[in-house]
């Protein structure tokens, strides 16, 4: 068996080299916080396994992807076509509460005093966030709840947006979030990034309220939707749960799980 340092480089190509050099190796790849993979990534034989709490890919480098294991199996939940809405809605849910812990992960903190029941002492605190939920009517309403149980001094703003069936193009209905807008920090909620017209107009309508930080929070994407989102928000980092395969004639992502709203709602 070998071992390799490989330090700094990402974890695909160290995959490459791995497969390069035959079955028996053994890589540990420790990512430096600078690098966009932070994680302890190993490959052992031809398996792949890793400890990484976000994977990124340079053909989508604003995207973040969720891989913990966690996740992944509530995705799979997510996706079949037996769950029923109970069970879709407390998943969607879960996921939502997994992800925001991913994409607060880098809220700046700063020291705090605190009063111990024995002594004073100094903790952190995340340094004078002002937080706001903005989910995209209507099932970015789903993921509000699961967000809101690990920030709930966040405000919460409205986008109602929804998708023309045969244009497939976002059509706005409803726009109300906090007045200090240039102060605070969005999620932006939606459990689809399918083509990314919805996540695009929605990132545009915050940004005429004077939003300068925005991230996206969403449960399944499609390559064309990062893309599309990326090219007109560069700025804009997406956290998603999977990064699916492609979108159907008919707007919606495969293999996806189906449309959100219906399933999260029971309706159709
Ligand atoms: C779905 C989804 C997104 C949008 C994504 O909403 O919740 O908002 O489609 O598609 P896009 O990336 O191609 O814009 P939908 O329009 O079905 O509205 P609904 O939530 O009211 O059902
Ligand atoms: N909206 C959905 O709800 N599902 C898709 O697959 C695409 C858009």
């Amino acid at each position: 068996m070998f071992v390799l340092g490989h330090q700094g480089r990402s974890p695909s190509a160290a995959a490459s080299f791995v497969q390069q050099i035959g079955e028996r190796v053994l890589v540990v790849a420790r990512m430096s916080r600078q690098s966009q993979h932070h994680s302890l990534v190993f490959f052992h034989g031809r398996e792949v396994s890793s400890f990484c709490p976000m994977d990124t890919t340079p053909a989508y480098p604003t995207l973040r992807i969720v891989s913990h294991p966690l996740v992944q199996h509530k995705v799979s939940l997510l996706r079949a076509r037996t769950t029923p809405t109970k069970i879709f809605k407390e998943l969607v849910d879960e996921i939502a509460t997994l992800i925001a812990y991913e994409a607060t992960s880098e809220l700046p903190l700063e020291a705090a005093p605190v009063e111990t029941p024995l002594e004073r002492t100094t903790g952190m605190r995340v340094s004078g966030k002002k937080l706001t939920l903005v989910p995209i009517l209507r099932a970015g309403l789903g993921m509000v709840e699961g967000v809101a149980r690990l920030v709930p001094s966040a405000r919460v703003g409205h986008i109602g947006l929804y998708r023309d069936h045969d244009t497939l193009e976002p059509v706005d209905y409803y726009f109300k979030v906090p007045g200090d807008a240039a102060e605070r920090d969005f999620f932006l909620l939606d459990p689809m990034l399918a083509t990314g017209g919805s996540a695009a107009a929605a990132v545009a309508s915050l940004k005429r309220a004077g939003a300068t930080r925005i991230r996206f929070l969403c449960l399944v994407a499609a390559p064309e939707g990062v893309r599309r989102l990326a090219e007109a928000h560069p700025d804009v980092v997406v956290y998603c749960a999977a990064l699916d395969r492609e979108l159907n004639a008919q707007g919606y992502i495969l293999p996806g799980l189906g449309d959100a709203g219906d399933r999260l709602f029971g309706t159709r």
